[in-house]
């Protein structure tokens, strides 16, 4: 399985404070963004990953991460010229996924959960995880029947058919390759892997598409609130207090 971590975009939501530099590079209590979703990788057993970043701060990001050895990884780097949607990644990482399959995290997403065993069982189709929120007109919406099969993904829809966010980590074969090459865009012009059409909604009309709950704390960290939110958590983890 390789590994794909998205760490592009322009992140508007967050000026002035990325005015000058990344979004992942920020930091979350003590260490900067990125370094969560890199370690929710090496820890799931995946330790070949592409990081593909946005051309302005692209030397910040070589300076800071280098070749990937001290995180017992091998890091290979890719230029987004621009934020042309999540699923963008699987156009720009073909040469590096190669005929293997793929995991996906976004660069802004950081999890408190141990992702080692679904990696390692996972053999074809593509497996989507959720988390229920109070907000999920915030995110990808996935609904399920009681048997976690799946009915709808919608992208930040109105109204949610679920309280289930489908949140940023992907796993997929390698057919993701394919499917994001015949992808049309959205109508707000982007690859997407949750909208419409996307890839998991391939993957659904297919009848390929499972999801699972996850337990553990996540926090998508491109807000204000979710940034200081991240960094509550990650400072009263440190000191045992979750
Ligand atoms: O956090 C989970 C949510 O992430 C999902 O529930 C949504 O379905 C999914 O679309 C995504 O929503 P966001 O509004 O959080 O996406 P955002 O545009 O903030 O992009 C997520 C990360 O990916 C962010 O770190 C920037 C990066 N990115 C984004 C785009 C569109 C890129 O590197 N390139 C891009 O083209």
């Amino acid at each position: 399985m390789k590994g794909i971590i998205l760490a592009g975009g322009n992140a508007t939501r967050l000026r002035p404070l990325t005015k000058i530099t990344s979004k992942q590079l920020l930091p979350v209590y003590n260490k900067p963004m990125i370094f969560y979703p890199i370690e929710t990788l090496t820890k799931a057993g995946i330790e070949d990953i592409l990081i593909i970043i946005a051309p302005d701060y692209a030397g910040q990001f070589l300076n800071l991460l280098g070749s990937g050895k001290e995180f017992g990884a091998r890091f290979t780097y890719e230029i987004q010229e621009e934020p042309k949607g999540l699923a963008d990644a699987f156009r720009i990482g073909e040469n590096f996924i190669g005929k293997d399959n793929v995991a996906l995290i976004l660069g802004d997403n950081i999890f408190d959960f141990d992702f080692a065993t679904v990696v390692s069982s996972f053999e074809s189709g593509a497996l989507n995880f959720v988390k229920k929120v109070k907000d999920p007109e915030r995110y990808g919406v996935v609904e399920f029947d009681k048997d976690m099969k799946v009915i709808s993904i919608e992208e930040k829809p109105r109204d949610p058919k679920s309280n289930y966010a489908s949140v940023g980590f992907y796993v997929y074969d390698n057919k993701v390759v394919n499917i994001v090459k015949s992808l049309q865009p959205s109508a707000r012009g982007e690859l997407e892997i949750n909208g419409n059409p996307s890839v998991n909604n391939t993957y659904l009309e297919k009848k390929e598409l499972k999801v699972s709950i996850i337990e553990g704390a996540w926090h998508d960290a491109g807000t204000f609130d979710s940034l200081l939110e991240a960094n509550n958590y990650w400072a009263m983890k440190a000191r045992g207090n979750v």
